[in-house]
């Protein structure tokens, strides 16, 4: 039996999935890793927990694997190659000859670099940067991350100009200590994660040289740039038992997006895991946004017949929609567990005009406002934790409906449906409220594990395992679709008072 294996490096946890052929779950592992907030403002991940507990989970997953296929009368197990998805910007610095971080990683929802973001706006580099890179100028991407980590680690910017030293988002570390680390690792990025960090030319897919000037980068930091799908090298036979080559990576989102099979332009999907993340296939041109969302590139990959293309997608990022439940569940202490939400904040038939506006990242899509905080406004006498549990839910899918009104008005595209992923895609509450308030049906497919399904798809398409992405679009199946049920002035009223919530959020925090 052949299988692909995805590892899923995400913002929380660290996930192995094996997919059959047909594309279904045939086992799983996961584990947590811990989260460093050590001042307001800053999140960062330690990368050697991130490389062991990814290690442990591939090699356990792998072992579930084998006791299921034992109990059956069929020949061994094959794990045909292995496909990598990550959280994406995420910056890692490290030694190439330890093989160690020289520094935490600097994780995507970090705002320390705000102020200097803020000052390349005021010096008029955002048109620059966006034209080039499709991106907002913000702290989210990696560039002013590793920007900071080059000046603040003693030592660490002579190093990187003397080649001592490696920079990766979160694929990268896993490629190069996947492929034996300091015993020559390979340094590698994939063309999605790489238009992620601010550094490329999404029109070229190359480094570009004014924005490294304009970062202060050395480029003997930076990996080769690699497609999406195709054999970049093999694991280290010592690191999971056997040589097996590294076929598909991925950043998370284009790796779901891939996974829900949107493979044509204007299909969108919408992924709600620690943020929200709606990506529009927008096909082989990246589209300048107007409303302030992001182009990026979607994947560099087979097409429907087979053919390597690049596809390019609108997106819109929200930083937090997950992780506002996590924070009712561990730092508010309202709910012992994620799943309990659902039914409290259906104990109520709406919020009592009470919002949160989770900007406790600052704000992403549509607003870009590093500074925004967290606010919870409406407070009465009578608001009870099913309202605040509520207005949380209704906070994940009002962000959305904004970010899906921008795709909208950027791409000219009427939406006609929009495919859901993620964990919180299960909330069948959330789904309905998702639909009402952005006004499109959604529909949810059987197989919600569709970010490690895109990476397993992308290697499986390099070696062979399928053909093209008509055959991938063939195993998409629906499990559930949501109907738009609330009256269109409604709905506008409802979104016309959260901006005025958001409104209340914006500019809060200090230097
Ligand atoms: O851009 C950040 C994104 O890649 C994080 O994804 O799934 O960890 O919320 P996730």
């Amino acid at each position: 039996m052949r299988y692909l294996l995805a590892l899923d490096q995400g913002t929380t946890s660290s996930r192995a999935i094996a997919f059959d052929a047909q594309g279904r779950v045939a086992a799983l592992a996961q584990r947590e890793f811990a989260q460093h907030f050590p001042q307001p403002g800053w999140v960062e991940h330690d990368a050697a927990e991130i490389w062991a507990t990814q290690r442990v989970v591939a090699r356990e997953c792998m072992q579930k694997l084998a006791a299921v296929q034992a109990g059956r009368a069929q020949s061994a197990i094959e794990i045909t190659a292995i496909g990598i998805t990550n959280q994406r910007e995420t910056t890692v610095l490290w030694d190439r000859a330890t093989g160690q971080p020289v520094a935490p990683a600097i994780v995507w929802q970090d705002r320390r670099t705000t102020a200097r973001c803020e000052q390349l706006r005021r010096a008029g580099k955002a048109a620059l940067i966006q034209r080039k890179t499709g991106l907002v100028l913000d702290a989210y991407f990696s560039a002013t991350k590793l920007e900071w980590l080059l000046d603040q680690v003693p030592g660490a910017r002579a190093r990187a100009e003397a080649g001592e030293l490696a920079f990766g988002t979160i694929d990268s570390w896993l490629i190069w200590n996947l492929t034996g680390g300091a015993e020559g690792g390979v340094h590698a990025t994939d063309a999605s994660n790489a238009a992620r960090t601010m550094l490329m030319d999404i029109h070229r897919l190359a480094w570009d040289d004014e924005l490294l000037r304009l970062f202060n980068i050395p480029r003997a930091v930076l990996p080769r740039i690699v497609p999406s799908s195709g054999v970049l090298g093999e694991t280290a036979p010592d690191v999971l038992g056997a040589p097996i080559p590294i076929a598909g990576v991925a950043g998370d989102q284009q790796a779901a997006t891939f996974g829900q099979a949107c493979f044509a332009p204007g299909m969108a999907k919408n992924t709600y895991g620690t943020g929200c993340f709606m990506l529009m296939n927008t096909g082989d041109r990246a589209v300048r946004s107007r409303n302030q969302l992001l182009a990026t590139v979607g994947w560099q990959g087979p097409d429907a017949a087979g053919a390597r293309r690049t596809a390019y997608c609108l997106e819109g990022s929200v930083f937090m929609a997950g992780a506002t439940v996590q924070w009712l569940r561990d730092g508010l202490q309202m709910i012992q567990s994620a799943s309990e939400i659902e039914a409290l904040a259906a104990s109520v038939p709406d919020t009592g005009d009470v919002f949160l506006v989770p900007a406790f990242a600052g704000l992403g899509a549509p607003d870009w406002d590093g500074r925004a905080r967290g606010t919870l406004v409406g407070l009465t006498r009578g608001t009870t934790r099913a309202h605040i549990a509520r207005a949380a839910l209704e906070a994940i899918a009002l962000q959305s409906a904004d970010i899906f009104g921008a795709m909208v008005r950027d791409s000219g595209i009427q939406l006609t449906e929009l495919r859901v992923d993620g964990g919180a895609s299960r909330n069948d509450l959330l789904m309905q409220l998702q639909a009402d308030l952005a006004g499109v049906p959604v529909v949810r497919p059987q197989v919600t594990e569709t970010t490690a399904l895109g990476a397993a798809y992308l290697a499986g398409l390099a070696t062979g395992v399928w053909q093209g992405g008509d055959e991938i679009a063939a195993q998409w199946a629906v499990d559930r679709r949501f109907e738009p049920s609330l009256p269109e002035p409604q709905r506008l009223a409802r979104i016309a008072r959260w901006r005025e919530a958001v409104e209340r959020s914006r500019g809060w925090a200090r230097d």
